[in-house]
């Protein structure tokens, strides 16, 4: 049985590339090269002309197999659909879904574009594991020309209800693909459970549970929340703390014995940045006794800059964060550090290390990894506490950090003081639960269970399109 991972970037690795520690990318490479496999999608690169190759690269046991885009494709496809209509709406953000006819059509071709030059490349037992919203109609496209393989998909962000999703216009012709695929992961159960119940209202779907039947298909709709690689994370932060080089020595000397509160996302306004810089600044509005002792440290790499609400928001956090500075700092304290550039894994590592707080908030998330990294990376005789959104995915998993309503700047303001002032005894415990429920679901689990999940289903039902 051959793997097949589909998704809408691949990187291929240089040739004496090692793998870096932990991320998605890195699990499922590895799930690959253990068993070998394929691996299809868009190069990241842009080529114009009528047909677009695929070009195959080896690298072990795994072929990677990547076709570019146009720059219309990019367009619609890609920042259009994918990212000014699915994103926001599956985070509920209907104010901010931008949704074209133009950009729909887009999308749909690259996903048929994708099927025809995916199935060239098909075995017969070759399972399909599909990943994230760019994707959704591809097993559709592939039952359509006859594909009968397992094909599983994960969901990587959040379902919303169907009053929410129904907004966006073609909703059911959208949601009905789901029907072609054998096993949907999604992160949380709220998110299979809004999928279900979309299919119901929107389908006429029949469900008993996990298993969704629409016409004459059955699929299974399951949770199964991704996990990191814990004990490579773990010794990252550990070393950082050795090492002589990491930005974990400059940050001490930079930072003294000032407390240090870090968030770390990419410039997305799913994330809370703007009302998480709000929150600190509110916070020592409130208790004015920790200005000059605590620094706040934004990691905020700029991530579909080309996409208007992005720009806004690079715009917006910029703007708080001088505002914020201006009223609060001093000569010698700059309260907020924004810091706009991606760091390397191990970097990250050593500034979670140093950091008192973990500030994770989003607005709607997933899962959030940066929460699971917060911790796979503190020290356990002296733990920082983790501040953590209701709203992402990962605190379903992890209810012993202290849980918070983004929306709310006063409960996010006192739960940073709540998070300084926490005796020892108490970080420790929560920490040590908190460590032992993301080392028990950590990224092999993750990988193992979806695919032990996606090999077992029975497959003696009549693999057809759905109407
Ligand atoms: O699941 C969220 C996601 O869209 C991933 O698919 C992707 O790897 C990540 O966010 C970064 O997004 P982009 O590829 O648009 O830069």
């Amino acid at each position: 049985m051959r793997l097949v991972i589909v998704s809408n970037r691949v990187t291929v690795p240089e040739r004496s590339e090692k793998a870096a520690a932990g991320g998605l990318a890195v699990a499922l490479r590895e799930a690959l090269e253990k068993q070998g496999g394929l691996w299809f999608g868009w190069s990241g690169a842009i080529s114009e002309g009528t047909s677009h190759p695929v070009r195959t690269i080896q690298r072990g046991k795994v072929t990677y197999a990547v076709t570019d885009l146009s720059e219309a494709e990019r367009q619609s496809y890609y920042l259009g659909f994918s990212n000014r209509a699915l994103w926001p709406l599956m985070h509920y953000r209907l104010g901010l879904t931008e949704f074209s006819r133009t950009d729909y059509t887009g999308y749909l071709a690259v996903n048929r574009r994708f099927a025809k030059a995916l199935i060239a490349l098909l075995e017969p037992d070759d399972v399909i594991w599909i990943h994230d919203y760019h994707l959704i109609p591809l097993a559709a496209e592939l039952r359509r020309r006859g594909v009968t393989n397992r094909i599983g998909y994960f969901h990587h962000i959040p379902w919303p209800p169907s009053e929410v999703f129904g907004a966006l216009p073609f909703s059911s012709t959208l949601i009905s693909t789901i029907a072609s695929y054998d096993l949907v992961g999604m992160q949380t159960v709220v998110d299979v459970r809004n999928l279900i119940s979309g299919l119901e209202a929107m389908c006429g779907a029949k469900s008993d549970g996990r298993k969704v039947r629409v016409g004459r298909r059955e699929t299974v709709i399951q949770a199964f929340p991704i996990g990191i690689d814990v004990e490579a994370f773990r010794k990252l932060a550990a070393a950082s703390v050795r090492s002589a080089t990491t930005p974990l020595k400059t940050a001490k000397e930079s930072l003294g014995a000032r407390k240090l509160v870090v968030g770390v996302d990419r410039l997305d306004y799913s994330k809370g940045i703007v009302q998480r810089l709000e929150a600190f600044g509110q916070f020592l509005r409130s208790h004015p006794e920790h200005r000059g002792s605590v620094s706040m440290l934004q990691i905020a790499p700029p991530s579909r800059s080309d996409v208007p609400e992005y720009a806004e928001l690079d715009r917006q956090s910029d703007e708080t964060a001088g505002r914020l500075n201006a009223a609060l700092g001093e000569f010698d304290w700059t309260p907020i550090r924004v810091v706009k550039k991606a760091y390397s894994r191990n970097a990250l590592a050593g500034f979670y290390r140093r950091a008192q707080v973990g500030l994770v908030t989003p607005m709607r998330d997933g899962m959030n990894l940066v929460a699971k990294e917060y911790i796979a990376a503190q020290d356990p005789l002296d733990p920082g506490v983790l501040v953590l959104s209701r709203f992402a995915g990962a605190a379903q998993q992890m209810g012993e950090a202290l849980i918070v309503n983004p929306y709310d700047t006063h409960g996010v303001a006192e739960a940073i003081r709540t998070a300084l002032a926490m005796p020892k005894s108490e970080r420790i415990r929560r920490f040590e639960a908190l460590y032992a429920t993301i080392d028990a679901t950590d990224i092999d689990w993750w990988t193992k269970r979806y695919l032990d999940a996606l090999s077992g289903i029975d497959m003696g039902l009549p693999d057809v399109a759905p109407p």
